[in-house]
């Protein structure tokens, strides 16, 4: 049983912090994905739990021991990179079973481990073939199998299915999915793909700019994003974004002067400047006139078969709403309207989210 503890880590190449007081537990047996654009420093943090890059300041525990001076072979952990790195004048069992053969085990008890690891892959039938005369998917299971073989404690993933097609990287995906289920070895997945990371992960960890920017199931932070970055981040097409300003009752009010949410209160002091965030698909059609609907300008319409989106304009902003598979508008004008539980709002000044309270609690807090 393997935990990861990560505390205050910190990693700068010269001045340029790479990596920035990380704190993260990871429980034995989890499946963590860290999910972050390219350049957050996510490969930075992988790596430096792996031993191959000098941690800054900060510690890196695994199994309740520091490792920061320990070489990255004496670990326990085994790595699976997107370049997937075979030897490509070895066949398919050499490659898997090379790090035992470097080890010095035996050929009997090698060859055994090998097909062992091969069957659980599906590439028994394939182990005398070499690099060149596989698809990127079953390469990618050879970098697996390499990987696997050493019985690791902790499989480190750096987007490793970033080469393969969507068709493969699907399949990939449900082939990690059952590994992890079958062999529960602590894991932690790296990836700029929200698909991927939703899927995969136990819990899911935003990256941006260096820091951790939330923690939570997958569920959780699609639900409730902590920031307008992750709001933003997750979600196709991404979450729509109003600018509004806070009235004297605690309710955001857009630029066509509609209070949104209006049975809701938030605690804010009037005048302040949010960003209402709502999904495409927690929008509704609305019949025109009403006090809480928007019009909206449909520009386009994006439809892909198990699902259609519009794309338009409404309140001065872009708006996304996703509707019915292949609906058409049946009516000119449109107009949309944002149901009071769909709201997601953020501080201007700082992007974080901020919940409605009852209106109760603001009464009193207003006196
Ligand atoms: N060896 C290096 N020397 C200097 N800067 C680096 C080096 N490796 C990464 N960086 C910088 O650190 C930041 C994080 O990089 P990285 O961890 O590779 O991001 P990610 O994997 O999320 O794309 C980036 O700004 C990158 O340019
Ligand atoms: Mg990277």
């Amino acid at each position: 049983m393997t935990e990861i503890a990560i505390d205050s880590l910190c990693k700068s190449y010269g001045k340029t912090p790479a990596v920035c007081g990380i704190d993260l537990v990871i429980p034995s047996g989890e499946f963590v994905v860290i999910l972050g654009p390219s350049g957050c420093g996510k490969s930075t943090l992988l790596r430096m739990i792996a031993g191959l890059e000098d941690i800054t300041s900060g510690s890196v525990a695994i199994g309740g021991t520091v490792v920061n001076d320990v070489e990255p072979g004496a670990r326990g952990c085994a790595m699976v990179f997107q370049n997937y790195a075979l030897y490509p004048h070895m066949s398919v069992a050499q490659n898997i079973g090379y790090a035992q053969k470097i080890a010095g085990v035996g050929k009997r008890e090698r060859e055994a481990a090998v097909l062992r690891v091969a069957t659980v892959l599906g590439l028994e039938t394939l182990l005398d073939r070499k690099p060149g005369q596989l698809s990127g998917g079953q390469r990618q299971r050879v970098a697996m199998g390499r990987a696997m073989i050493r019985s690791p404690k902790i499989f480190l993933f750096d987007e490793p299915l970033s080469n393969l097609d969507a068709k493969l990287r699907l399949q990939m995906r449900l082939e990690i999915k059952r590994l992890h289920r079958e062999l529960r070895t602590t894991s932690v997945f790296v990836t700029h793909d929200q698909i991927e990371a939703m899927t995969l992960a136990d819990r899911l960890v935003i990256m941006n700019k260096g820091v951790i920017e939330q923690v939570g199931t997958p569920d959780e932070i699609f639900r409730r994003p902590a920031s307008l970055f992750v709001a933003d981040f997750l979600g196709t097409p991404p979450m729509n974004f109003l600018p509004a300003t806070i009235d004297t009752a605690g309710r955001p009010v857009v630029s066509t002067n509609t209070v949104l949410g209006a049975a809701r209160r938030w605690n804010l002091p009037a005048g302040t400047d949010v960003r209402v965030g709502v999904r495409p698909g927690d929008i509704g059609l609305a019949e025109l006139p009403s006090a809480h609907a928007l019009p909206f300008e449909l520009d386009m319409i994006d439809d892909l078969g198990t699902e259609t989106h519009w794309h338009g304009h409404a309140a001065g902003s872009r708006l996304s709403i996703t509707v019915t598979p292949g609906a058409r508008p049946a009516r000119s004008p449109l107009a949309v309207s944002i149901p009071e539980g769909a709201i997601h709002l953020f501080r201007n000044t700082d992007g974080r989210r901020v919940d409605p309270i009852k209106s109760t609690e603001f009464l009193q807090a207003t006196g």
